[in-house]
């Protein structure tokens, strides 16, 4: 092929690649491939643009029999290392090296190891703690009544937990599942949040809180899933009266409808605020990671899975809307959802 031929055929591929000629000088390198070695290679001998030993002896493979060889690369440059997956392979007498940008797929498996391992290590704990009580039962506890009830009041407990647990992990996977799909139902929030407010009047009653609902707007209809609605609103007020302070007040405030300038749409915004000891800056942006929790041991307490505002942040996707989580500590938090309008109204 003429040397111009394959200036712009390389040029025309979207991922990093170096072409290297016959005398072991670089023929061709296209913008992708100088953003990782740097600008002006051609003409360059080949082992003193790639440096690293696995892909020199990959393409000295290649010249001496051929065929091809895959390999990793991984630069160290930026800020981030980015790590390759290398395919050299021979073209006639040139050989030609493409770079296939790893990263993404290596993250998205630590994450999925990295969520493995907290799933396991949340089932087991109370496991543990119910094979210890059933042991308990079968022999020291065997005949007092009294220690009896508590350990199986203890053992009704932990199994919820566990119950609680899979019913969120089961939810999650549910909203990962459809988060393309859009939903389709009119939901009037007007009448879904004093249903979900009421819902969670016994928590409420339990922790002393009070929740006030104010609803601000005639008309709030949002095309949506009613159902995940509800987990949404449910999740938020609920963590309020979790979070908030006992004997204080968690404020529910519905407005609208007004354009929200990062959504580029006509929007209701729902918020729940409460009084509580309120969330440090630097956890406000990890709270909807799964597990995530500023105080486990608490959220635990509290009946807490770390999953709620994982499986909001899907819902609200799904529903083309988004969350702005404001604390100040010692203050109290407020959570806002803003969500499309439906069209039809
Ligand atoms: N209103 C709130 N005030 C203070 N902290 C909160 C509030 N809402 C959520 N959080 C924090 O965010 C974490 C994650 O919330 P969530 O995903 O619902 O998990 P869970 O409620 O099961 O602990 C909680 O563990 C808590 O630390
Ligand atoms: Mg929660």
């Amino acid at each position: 092929m003429i040397a111009e031929n394959i200036v712009l055929l390389v040029d025309a591929i979207p991922i990093p690649i170096i072409v290297i000629g016959q005398n072991d000088r670089i023929k061709a390198i296209n913008g992708p491939g100088e953003s990782i070695f740097g600008p002006h290679l051609t003409g360059r001998p080949h082992v003193s643009v790639v440096r690293q030993p696995a892909l020199v002896s990959a393409i000295a493979k290649v010249r001496a029999q051929g065929d091809r060889q895959v390999t990793r690369y991984v630069n160290r440059d930026g800020a981030t290392d980015i790590r390759y997956r290398v395919a050299v392979a021979a073209a006639g007498q040139d050989i030609v090296v493409t770079f296939e940008d790893q990263t993404a797929s290596e993250e998205a498996g630590q994450m999925r190891r990295d969520f493995v391992a907290n799933v396991s290590h949340e089932l087991r704990t109370p496991l543990t703690a119910l094979l210890g009580f059933i042991e308990t039962l079968g022999g020291a506890a065997r005949d007092d009544p009294a220690a009896r009830d508590r350990f199986l009041e203890i053992m009704a407990h932990e199994a919820n937990r566990m119950t609680r647990l899979v019913d969120d992990l089961l939810s999650l996977s549910r909203v990962e599942e459809d988060e393309r799909v859009r939903p389709k139902e009119d939901v009037d929030l007007r009448a879904l949040l004093p249903s979900v407010i009421k819902g969670l009047e016994p928590q409420a009653k339990a922790a002393e809180v009070t929740v006030a609902l104010d609803i601000q707007v005639p008309d709030a209809m949002v095309a949506g899933d009613a159902g995940q609605l509800v987990q949404v609103f449910a999740n938020i007020v609920e963590n309020a009266i979790k979070y908030g302070a006992s004997g204080k007040q968690v404020k529910v405030t519905l407005v609208g409808r007004t354009v929200d300038a990062r959504l580029r749409a006509e929007v209701v915004e729902i918020s729940v605020a409460d009084q509580g000891e309120g969330i440090a800056s630097h956890h406000i942006a990890r709270l909807t990671e799964r597990f995530y929790r500023v105080d486990s041991h608490r959220s635990r307490q509290v009946g807490g899975t770390g999953l709620g505002l994982a499986i909001v942040k899907h819902i609200i996707n799904r529903h083309r809307g988004r969350m702005q989580i404001e604390s100040e500590e010692g203050q109290g938090t407020k959570i806002s959802v803003f969500l499309p309008t439906s069209q039809l109204s």
